[in-house]
């Protein structure tokens, strides 16, 4: 979809379709009311007449309005005028992107960058509709032997600004989202895919792809030989009851200055979790291909700073293995010791994130990280604790959890802090080595899996995103989200821009 921007009375655009914002109790926005007065009284009468109430979701397309030169309008309810909010503006738009997708138009001028959201400015509302209109038009039918495509597809959105004094901002703002878009959408490409195609060499083949597609990203794949040589040995506990050999899949990408410490994000590629020898129950089974989704996100928010060509040194790590249980797979009571040097007592072979990411951790000392995040599908006890809306956010370093905060914030894609105190640790004690895997309480699970974790990132800045209830949606409209690519690309802009102004 291309996108631009745009300024201009409505009923002077030559455009297949016009998009124009009416609230609740006949209240119309700015564009709309001159739209309104240029017309004749067009939109005020249908109102009276009680055509359209202006609910959100309520959306009714007109032909041929007198004095207008656009084939059509294409009205959209905004609710009520003092209460469209975050949530209420992305509704908006997708009830609007769809109905703007089935009128057959190739073309559109919006005009709802005017209804007024509640703290939010003109870039906000630019980006949400670039994201919003990218993530309506998704569909992931590679592999429907048909496909029903759109007769006559959207291709291009103008999207109304007041004027000259914000087209730069304005076009930044396109191009912020645009990148944001393509990086969700890869995300959400990899995670729905099945898992007899999607496996460890696949993520890294999609790592050396990207590589092909972008000349300042390099790709480097550690093979299991390698990582058993330096010590890896709670990364391979996971891989070893699986057919497909494990990969350390390194992308860096170095625009920064030369002496600026990288950015790392770690990514659980978990491309199957059957649970291993602690099988899983069958209920949803299938829904642990989307255990790569963390790995997922690395690529996508990488492909989005790339293209944004941020002024960056930031490097993603995928720990990416299939969990099965076959003949050499790891069983309840084995104990490895891991890269860092710690022994762990595998009690359950099903809490395998947390041995992946530990290795992947220690590795990434290596790199004398500015900060570290890694990103996981880590615990369904998250779930439990936050449902489905924001990732669950650990972190040993306040500055850090505050940044992220700041960028969930500025991008909508949210996130909440859960308590990283010393009162939990205990839980993971072993007689037998120097920790267990799991606690023998349920309690607090995805507390405890970040406890876990945060042993072997004493070294570090880190921050843990427990996506788990985030990454995609079951039932009716099961899928990958693509998130927390937004919240990601957002922190690292937002790194990019205090890196220049220092
Ligand atoms: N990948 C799962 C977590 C998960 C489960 C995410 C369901 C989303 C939906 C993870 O590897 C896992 O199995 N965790 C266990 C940990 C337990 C054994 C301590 C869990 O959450 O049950
Ligand atoms: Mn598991
Ligand atoms: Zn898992």
């Amino acid at each position: 979809m291309e996108f631009t921007v745009k300024s201009g009375n409505p009923e002077k655009q030559r455009t297949a379709c016009l998009v124009l914002g009416v609230y609740e109790n006949r209240r119309l926005t700015p564009s709309a009311e001159q739209f309104d007065a240029a017309c004749g009284g067009v939109l005020s009468n249908l109102l009276r007449r009680g055509d359209l109430e202006g609910k959100p979701g309520q959306s009714l397309l007109l032909f041929n309005v007198p004095e207008a030169v656009c084939e059509r309008v294409l009205l959209v309810g905004g609710g009520r005028e003092r209460e469209v909010d975050d949530r209420r503006f992305r509704q908006i738009l997708t009830h609007a992107a769809t109905a703007l997708n089935e009128t057959g138009a190739t073309e559109a001028m919006v005009y709802l960058t005017d209804l007024a959201v509640k703290g939010r400015d003109l870039h906000w509302k630019i980006r949400q509709i670039v994201e919003t209109v990218e993530e309506t038009q998704y569909r992931f039918d590679a592999l429907k032997s048909k496909k029903d495509a759109p007769r006559r597809p959207l291709r291009k959105i103008n999207i109304n600004i007041p004027g000259r004094k914000e087209q730069s901002d304005s076009e930044q703002a396109i191009r912020e989202g645009a990148a944001i878009a393509a990086g969700v959408k890869l995300a959400r490409d990899l995670g729905n895919m099945p898992p007899n195609l999607c496996h460890p060499a696949y993520l890294a083949e999609q790592a050396q792809a990207l590589t092909g597609e972008f000349s300042a990203l390099q790709a480097h794949i550690l093979e299991e030989s390698e990582m058993r040589q330096i010590g890896m040995n709670a990364l391979l506990a996971v891989s070893q009851g699986s057919a497909q050999p494990a990969k350390l899949i390194r992308l860096d990408y170095r625009q920064g200055p030369a002496a600026q410490k990288p950015y790392i994000l770690v990514g659980k590629g978990v491309t199957f979790d059957s649970g291993g020898i602690s099988l899983k129950p069958g209920e949803a089974m299938d829904e642990m291909k989307y255990d790569m989704c963390g790995a997922a996100s690395v690529l996508g928010t990488l492909r989005a700073c790339v293209e944004l060509q941020l002024p960056l040194n930031i490097i993603g790590l995928i720990a990416a293995v299939e969990n099965m249980p076959g003949g050499q797979a790891t069983r309840p009571g084995d104990i490895v010791t891991s890269l860092s040097g710690q022994t762990v007592e595998i009690l359950n072979t099903d809490a395998e994130g947390r041995l992946i990411l530990c290795d992947a951790l220690t590795y990434a000392e290596r790199d004398e990280p500015a900060a570290v995040i890694d990103i996981a599908t880590l615990t369904g006890a998250c779930i439990v604790a936050l449902g489905r809306h924001p990732h669950g956010l650990f972190s040993n370093h306040p500055p850090l959890a505050h940044a992220l905060q700041t960028a969930a914030h500025a991008s909508s894609d949210r996130v909440w802090e859960l308590p990283l105190w010393e009162d939990y640790q205990e839980g993971l004690d072993s007689n037998f080595a120097d920790m267990a895997n799991i606690a023998s309480s349920r309690d607090g699970g995805a507390i405890i899996a970040a406890c876990f974790l945060s042993r072997f990132a004493k070294k570090l800045h880190w921050a843990h995103l427990d996506i788990a209830g985030t990454a995609w949606k079951t039932g009716k409209t099961k899928g990958a989200t693509g998130r927390p690519v937004p919240l990601l690309t957002q922190y690292l802009l937002d790194r990019a821009v205090e890196t220049s102004s220092q």
